[in-house]
Formats: structure tokens, sequence, C-alpha cells
């Protein structure tokens, strides 16, 4: 039995029994489980984990001002030229982001952030900053926490340099766009080669089989059969290699252009699938960039099938249209909405298979973005590509 216990207080304490409980209860809620040997000094443990740490982390009070700082913080403020000898210790990290507000986004962000981590109002608060060092352009995380005990009301920012990771998300970036380019060349050229080779000679063929057919007029029943069926045969498959040749590459896109391309899309999909799509496109902005032409295309293309092959929805509906700076492709279905995903709380999909992580990627590589919405009634997908402003020059 420990010291706490009632028991052991009520030979001493002069206080009513339900109050000494109720006491009791509070201190032991507030015990926290040992986490330091019995012999080991907390400040030394204290200071040698905190400079341990390669973020450079400043813990404050609750009324915002710094009251630690570990070595890394204070080697990145001597060497950016700080030359307050107490390393920050004792200046109010809230005024300082408040002072700087008026001058950067990420300081005013930072501020608000703060603000509402002291009421009380949120726990964390994260955000990717670039930030010019002695050693050149960095990229910095920054993380302000309230870690959870009782008693204490403390704050931790925490500055971990992620220069490395966002350069290699950099690199990985350009290759699949590079990768992502050479596939659509790849493409538009099989797609020409099938074009105009494979299916002239397949049509050679056709004309060359009609022309045999009508001018043995006495050839027997087998052999006018097998000619028969060597036509349709080379028809059927003339057919084929027309298709999978626009599939590969819509002719239509580089000349009559993507309104015409995404209509020419919809009539196909929707005689192999038998789904309904509904198109509206006003004001498409054309003529648009060829690089954003084709994404946009393949966008449409994806999400149509994911429609086809994973939605169950009978009905979709695929919209074009510009504002002054932006154009815009949605495709909605009133489909079962994608279930086994990682979704945000406001049922905003983040990230997924190849096909939406490839839409994702081709937009972005145009400086645009991808949006999904989804739910139990159905998927919204929307892609946004900066565009040049209404009368100012356009890019061809
Ligand atoms: N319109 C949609 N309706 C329902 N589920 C969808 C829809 N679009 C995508 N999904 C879900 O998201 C997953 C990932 O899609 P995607 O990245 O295109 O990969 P894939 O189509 O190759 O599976 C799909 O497997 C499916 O479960
Ligand atoms: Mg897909």
């Amino acid at each position: 039995m420990d010291h706490l216990t009632p028991d052991h207080a009520s030979s001493e304490d002069p206080r009513p029994r339900s109050r000494r409980r109720a006491a009791t209860r509070a201190l032991e809620a507030h015990r926290l489980p040992t986490l330091i040997a019995p012999d080991v000094e907390p400040e030394a443990l204290l200071r040698s984990t905190l400079d341990a740490l390669s973020a450079h982390i400043a813990v404050l009070d609750e009324a915002g001002t710094i009251i630690a700082v570990n070595q890394a913080w204070r080697a990145f403020a001597h060497a950016s030229g700080y030359a307050d000898d107490n390393h920050g210790v004792g200046m109010n990290y809230l005024a300082v982001c408040e002072a700087a507000a008026a001058l950067s986004k990420d300081a005013a962000r930072t501020a608000e952030a703060l603000r509402d981590i002291m009421a009380g109002d949120r726990c964390e608060f994260r955000m990717e900053y670039p930030c010019r060092s002695p050693q050149g352009p960095r990229w910095f995380q920054l993380r302000v926490t309230r870690p959870d005990q009782a008693q204490t009301r403390r704050i931790v920012i925490a500055h971990e340099d992620i220069t490395e990771v966002k350069r290699t998300q950099e690199e990985l970036a350009r290759l699949s766009g590079r990768l992502m380019h050479l596939q659509d060349e790849e493409r538009r050229a099989i797609a020409r080669e099938l074009h105009d080779t494979t299916a002239q000679n397949l049509l050679a063929i056709t004309l060359n089989t009609t022309r045999l057919h009508e001018g043995l007029p006495d050839v027997g029943e087998l052999a006018r059969r097998t000619l028969m069926e060597t036509l349709e045969l080379a028809e059927q498959s003339l057919q084929e290699v027309r298709t999978l040749s626009y599939l590969l590459h819509p002719p239509l896109l580089d000349d009559i252009g993507l309104t015409a391309a995404l209509s020419w899309l919809a009539r196909g999909f929707s005689q192999r699938s038998g789904i309904q799509v509904d198109i509206s496109i006003e004001n498409s902005g054309e003529p648009l960039p060829r690089p954003t032409a084709t994404a946009l295309y393949r966008v449409a293309q994806e999400a149509l099938s994911n429609v086809h092959r994973h939605s169950g929805s009978k009905r979709a509906r695929l919209a074009l249209y510009r504002t002054n700076d932006m154009v815009q492709l949605d495709v909605l279905d009133s489909g079962t909405g994608l279930r086994s995903l990682l979704k945000a709380g406001n049922g905003e999909v983040r990230q997924i298979g190849v096909g939406i992580s490839g839409m994702r990627l081709r937009l972005e590589q145009l400086g645009g973005q991808l949006d999904i919405r989804s739910g139990p009634s159905g998927t919204h997908v929307s892609a946004r590509v900066p565009i040049a402003p209404v009368g100012s020059e356009q890019p061809l």
C-alpha cells in the first residue's frame, strides 16, 4: 500500500472522508508512469536526449515563450547569424511569428496554428516550408505539438530538415513525368504505325478478297464460303486495329481538339460499356496546349474506365469548362463510391492505385491538380490545369 491510499491519509488528514477520497483520485489520475530510473539525474537526461535529436527543437511555455532549446536549434541559429546569446530562450515564439506574418504566409499560418494550440483547440500542426540556410536552399518540416500532460502545459516546436526527402520526391516526379511523356510518344508512334500501315494493309486485303469473290463467279461452295469468311475476318480486324489505334492515341486530339476527342471517347465508351454518358462542354478554352489536352483526355479515359470497372453506375457525366485561368474536367458517377481507401475525414480521397496516381501525376506535371470526392452516392473526379488567362497569349 503506498502513501496515497485513503487509509494511510486518514490518520493525519483533518479533511472530511469524501473530500479526501476525491483529492486522492485526482492525484492518482495525474500520476505519470515511471519513465526514469531512480538514480538518473533528470536534467542531464533531458539535455542529452534533446541534444541527440537532429530536429531543431524549442520548448515553449503556455504563453508561447521559449523556455528551452536543443543543440541543433542553437547550431542552426548560430550558423544563420542570430547574435542572441540565449539562442532565443526567453523570446516569445508566437510574437516572432506574428511579427513576420505580414511578410510570410508560412509565418502567418504558424502563428494561427500556435494560437489554436495554445487555446487548446488543436493538438498538432505540420507544415513543410522552403528556407534559405547557410548551406543553400533547404526544405524543413515544422511540427508544433502540445504533449498531453495534465499539469504543465508545454508546446514543442520541431523543425526537421527534409531537404533530401524533397529532392528525392522532386527527382521521382521528374522521372515519372519523363516516363509518362515517353509512354505518350510511344503510344502515338504505335497508333500511327497501326493506322498508316496495318490498317492500310487490312483494307487492301478486304478489297482484294471482294474482287476475288466477285471475279470468280463459278468457284465451288467451299471456296466461296472461305472467301466470305476471309473477308469478314479482314473487316473485323480492320475495325479492331482502328479502334486500338484511336484508343492509343486519338488522332482527333491533334486535329480537331479536345472537345471533339472527348465526344468521340464518350460515344465509343457508351457503346462498349452500355453506360450512358451525358457530356457537357461549355467554352472549353480551346485551342489548348497539347500537353494539357492530352492530360485531360487521359484523365477522362481513366475516370470513365473506373466508372465502368468499379462504380456499378449506369450513368456518368462528363463536363469540360474553363474559368479565367483554369480549364476543368469533371467526371461524375452515381455508383458505389471508393470503398477500401485512404480517405481524409471530409470524404476527400488522397492516394491510391496506379490509375488515380497516374492521373494526379500528369496534372501535377502541368501545375494542376486532381480532386476526388467519393461517398455512397457516387464519385466525382475533378481535374484542373492552369492556362493562360483570357486575353493574354496562349502558348501552343
Ligand atoms: N468511380 C469509381 N467508383 C468506385 N470505385 C472506384 C472508382 N474509381 C476508382 N475506384 C476504386 O479505386 C481503386 C483505384 O483505382 P485506380 O487507381 O484507377 O486503379 P485500378 O482502376 O487499376 O484498380 C479501384 O480499384 C477501385 O476500387
Ligand atoms: Mg483505374
